[in-house]
């Protein structure tokens, strides 16, 4: 029984050192029960120094190094672990080069090795981060729809506009589920939109570019699209949510709120009127309207979008990528 319940409280993350597995990571050790195994690509400093330098991690975080392509090394990171919490997926900041190699193969070949590695590990729960880029690509819907956990990108259209990243996420998110239904495996997805927030890594990630450079004025004139986001801190409580719900099940919208790019802008000016360059915005395409109903009905909580725009701030701030 020891051993059990040993194992239940032994959980892996996949991506462990990117932006949303650090912050996971960090959630987990936190309550004082979980040990954690984090996979990592690279196990030096640059890569692992922030997860090393967690409260408790001396005690109870073991980092592996595995490619999520390397069956043999995920399966080792998952072993003994009750859940699992599938993070790594590439997010690229540019077009790729060579899409099938960069992001399909390691999004969609990855979930299937850590997926069947948790099958053979008897693993309670996996816990697979998707994306609203799963959810809302799809010309067939309504402008004005409200989109829920029904919803899916549509395939051909993000393979023939060029949407690696969306196409790799559905492509990922459907082989979780459809691995879910044919075998057994308790498996739940959780859909964020844009994840901003503090950032806890020292390599800063694409989402939180985003920010950046808009704040930066990187572009004479900015679509003033309205943009869904979530702040990472509140992601990573989803996460952990899912997994300890016994009920949860299926597939969770995680989005905090819903805000053009102007007035972000204007709500960090707010906080730092210095901060930000002149800038035009221009009328945008508009991202789909979606809810997370189903994640607050588990009782999910989040912050203010002040919070999160200010506390981003802050941080860029002190890792240099915005000035003082
Ligand atoms: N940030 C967002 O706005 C957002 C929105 C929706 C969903 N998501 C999802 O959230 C997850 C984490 O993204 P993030 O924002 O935290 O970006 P990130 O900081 O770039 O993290 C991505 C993680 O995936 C790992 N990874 C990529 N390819 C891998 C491979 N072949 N083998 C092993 N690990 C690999 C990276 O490892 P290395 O550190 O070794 O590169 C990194 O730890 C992804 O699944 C992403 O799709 C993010």
């Amino acid at each position: 029984m020891e051993g059990e319940a040993s194992k239940t409280k032994t959980v892996c993350v996949t991506g462990a050192g990117g932006f949303v597995g650090s912050w996971l990571v960090r959630r987990l050790l936190s309550t004082g029960e979980y040990t954690v195994h984090g996979t990592v690509r690279d196990l030096g400093d640059r890569r692992t120094g922030h997860l090393k330098a967690l409260d408790g991690a001396g005690e109870r975080l073991r980092l592996f190094k595995a490619d999520v392509l390397d069956y043999a090394g995920v399966a080792y990171a998952v072993s003994g672990c009750g859940g699992v919490f599938h993070v790594a997926s590439p997010v690229p900041a540019d077009k790729p080069q060579n899409p099938e190699v960069e992001v399909l193969a390691p999004a969609v070949r990855g979930t299937q090795n850590v997926l069947k590695a948790c099958h053979q590990a008897k693993v309670g729960r996996v816990v697979v981060v998707s994306s609203a880029a799963a959810v809302a690509m799809n010309p067939g819907f309504p402008r004005d729809a409200v989109l829920d956990e029904d919803a899916w990108s549509d395939e051909d259209h993000c393979r023939t506009t060029g949407m690696w990243y969306a196409l790799s996420k559905t492509l990922a998110e459907r082989e979780a589920l459809a691995y879910a239904e044919k075998t057994g495996l308790d498996v739940v997805t959780v859909c964020p939109p844009l994840v901003l927030g503090p950032l806890l890594q020292r390599v800063a990630n694409t989402s939180s570019l985003v920010l950046v450079n808009l704040l930066k004025g990187d572009r004479d004139t900015v679509e003033d699209k309205a943009r869904n986001a979530v702040d990472v801190r509140d992601l990573a409580d989803a996460l952990v949510l899912a997994y300890e719900t016994p009920e949860a099940s299926g597939r969770y919208i995680c989005g905090a709120y819903r805000k053009k790019l102007s007035e972000m802008v204007d709500i960090v000016k707010s906080f730092y009127p210095d901060l930000t360059r002149p800038m035009k915005f221009v009328e945008g395409e508009e991202e789909r309207m979606m809810s997370s109903k189903k994640l607050q009905a588990l009782g999910w909580k989040l912050r203010a979008v002040e919070e999160c725009l200010r506390d981003s701030v802050e941080s860029y701030k002190a890792a240099g990528l915005l000035p003082e």
